[in-house]
C-alpha cells in the first residue's frame, strides 16, 4: 500500500478528534508460545491501519496541529547483530523516510519523551483496555504529569476510546483496501477448490487444512486471518472446530471455514461439502435450505437495508425449510418468538469483514440496527447443525452441520459477492470432485 494511503487515514483521524487532543496508537505485543519461542508477529489493526508498520516493540501517536509535525513514531533503533540473529529493522531513518513520519524516537526513551508530548492536553484517545501494558504504562506517565502539576504542567483529565473515529472509518473500504480484500478472497477461492479436489473418503480434515494452507502460503499469504475450521461429519456441528484431527468417513460432509490473510486484511469463506463427491438425500434437502438461506440473507444486503434483515430472511428460510423436513414442528412466529430453533441455528448470519475477520464497526446506532451503505463488507453465513446430542431427532439428520459463508460488499447499486467464485450449488461441487 502506498504511504500516501496511510497519510490520508491519519488526516481524517485528525480532522475527527476533538480540540487540544493527542492518540496513542501501540501495536500488539509479541506473544511467548513456549520458552523462548514467540508466535509469528501480526501487528495491531488500528495501528497498521494509520502507519502500515509492521515491526513490534513500536508506537504511533498523533497529535493535531502540532508546529513541528503531526505524526510520531516510536521504534526499535537499528542494530546489527540483533539484526543478524533476529531479521531487519526499518530503524529510526528508515521510518521517517518509510512511513513518513514526522518524528521517530527510540522505543526505549518512550517513557522520558512521552510525558512532553501528553502534557497540557485535554484528552487522550487510545485503545482502552486492549493491552495492559500499555495502559499501565500510559496510567503511571500521568499519574507522574499530575504530580508536576505545581510546576505549572496539567495532566489531561479525559481519555476517550480510539475505537470511537477508527471504527467508523475502518467500516468502509476504499478501492485501496477492497484490492487487499480481493486478493485474500481470490488466495481463498483457490485453496477451497484445492481441497473440494483434494478430499476423499477417510481423508484426515488435516490433510484437508494441508492443502488450504499450502494455497494460501504459495500465494504469500503467510497466515490465515484465523485457525482454519475442518470439521467432518460431527465436528461440523463444533462451530469454532479447529482440531481438524479426525478422518472424514465415507458419507459424511465435510466443512471448511477458512480466509487467508493478505496485507493484513482477511478473507473469510465456508464451504460444506461431501467427503467422496456425492451428497445423499438427507444432506441435500438441509444443503438447499442453507443455500436458499444465504441466497435469501445476500438479497436483503444493500444500502438502505438494516443489518437484521439478511439474518431475519435467512432464519424464515430456515425455519420454514426444518419444519418441512418435520425436524422443527409448530408455527413459525412460535418457533421464531421461542428461539426453539437455536438448537439448529445458533449463530447470527454475518459480521463485518476487514482487518479483522470479525471486523470493527458498530451494528446498532442509538440501538436501532445501523443501515447499509456502499463500502461496508459484511459476511453471510448461515447454518443448519444437527448434532448426535440432539436425541429426539430421527437419526438420518443426525451428525450433519451445514454454513455456507460468502463475502459481500455493499455497493451503490446494490451488493458484489467477492466469493462467488468458490463453487457452491449442488452441481456446481459434485462436479468439480468428479
Ligand atoms: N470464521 C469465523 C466466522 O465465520 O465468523
Ligand atoms: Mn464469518
Ligand atoms: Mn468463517
Amino acid at each position: 500500500m502506498e504511504l500516501g494511503e496511510f497519510r490520508r487515514r491519519r488526516e481524517e483521524l485528525i480532522s475527527r478528534m476533538a480540540p487540544e487532543s493527542v492518540a496513542i496508537i501501540p501495536t500488539s505485543p509479541e506473544k511467548i508460545r513456549n520458552k523462548d519461542v514467540f508466535y509469528p508477529f501480526r501487528p495491531d489493526s488500528d495501528f497498521f491501519y494509520l502507519t502500515g508498520f509492521n515491526e513490534p516493540h513500536c508506537l504511533a501517536i498523533v497529535i493535531p496541529d502540532r508546529p513541528q509535525g503531526e505524526f510520531i513514531i516510536f521504534c526499535r533503533e537499528r542494530n546489527k547483530d540483533a539484526e543478524i540473529w533476529h531479521g531487519r529493522r526499518l530503524g529510526l531513518e528508515g521510518a521517517r523516510e518509510g512511513l513518513g513520519a514526522n518524528h521517530v524516537f527510540p522505543i526505549e526513551d518512550l517513557e522520558d519523551i512521552l510525558p512532553g508530548l501528553i502534557e497540557n492536553k485535554k484528552q487522550i484517545y487510545t485503545p482502552m483496555g486492549r493491552y495492559q501494558e500499555f495502559d499501565n504504562m500510559l496510567m503511571k506517565l500521568v499519574r507522574q504529569i499530575d504530580s508536576q502539576n505545581r510546576s505549572g504542567v496539567h495532566a489531561p483529565d479525559r481519555f476517550l476510546a480510539l475505537s470511537t473515529i477508527l471504527d467508523e472509518m475502518r467500516l468502509f473500504k476504499n478501492e485501496v483496501e477492497l484490492k487487499s480484500i480481493k486478493k485474500a478472497i481470490d488466495i481463498t477461492t483457490e485453496a477451497h477448490i484445492a481441497a473440494m479436489k483434494k478430499a476423499y473418503a477417510g481423508v484426515f480434515e488435516f490433510e484437508l487444512e494441508a492443502e488450504i494452507m499450502a494455497v494460501f502460503m504459495r500465494h504469500g499469504a503467510r497466515s490465515p486471518a484465523y485457525p482454519s475450521i475442518v470439521g467432518g461429519g460431527e465436528n461440523a456441528c463444533i462451530l469454532h472446530y479447529t482440531d481438524n484431527k479426525d478422518r472424514v468417513a465415507d458419507g459424511e460432509l465435510v466443512l471448511i471455514d477458512a480466509g487467508a490473510e493478505y496485507g493484513c486484511y482477511a478473507a473469510d469463506i465456508t464451504r460444506t461439502f461431501p467427503v467422496n463427491g456425492s451428497f445423499t438425500a438427507e444432506q441435500k434437502a438441509l444443503y438447499e435450505i442453507v443455500l436458499l438461506a444465504q441466497q435469501a440473507a445476500i438479497e436483503k444486503v444493500k444500502h438502505y437495508n438494516n443489518w437484521d434483515e439478511p439474518h431475519s430472511a435467512a432464519l424464515l428460510v430456515i425455519v420454514e425449510g426444518l419444519k418441512d423436513l418435520e425436524i422443527l414442528s409448530g408455527s413459525t412466529e412460535e418457533i421464531i418468538e421461542t428461539e426453539i430453533y437455536k438448537k439448529f441455528f445458533m449463530h447470527k448470519t454475518g459480521h463485518w469483514l476487514g482487518l479483522d475477520v470479525h471486523d470493527v464497526g458498530d451494528y446498532k446506532i442509538d440501538n436501532q440496527w445501523r443501515i447499509f451503505e456502499p463500502g461496508m463488507v459484511t459476511t453471510v453465513e448461515p447454518g443448519i447443525y444437527i448434532s448426535q446430542s440432539e436425541v429426539n431427532i430421527d437419526p438420518r439428520w443426525s451428525g450433519i452441520g451445514i454454513r455456507i459463508e460468502d463475502d459481500i460488499l455493499v455497493t451503490k447499486e446494490g451488493n458484489l459477492n467477492l466469493s462467488k467464485k468458490v463453487p457452491k450449488t449442488i452441481s456446481q461441487i459434485e462436479e468439480i470432485m468428479s
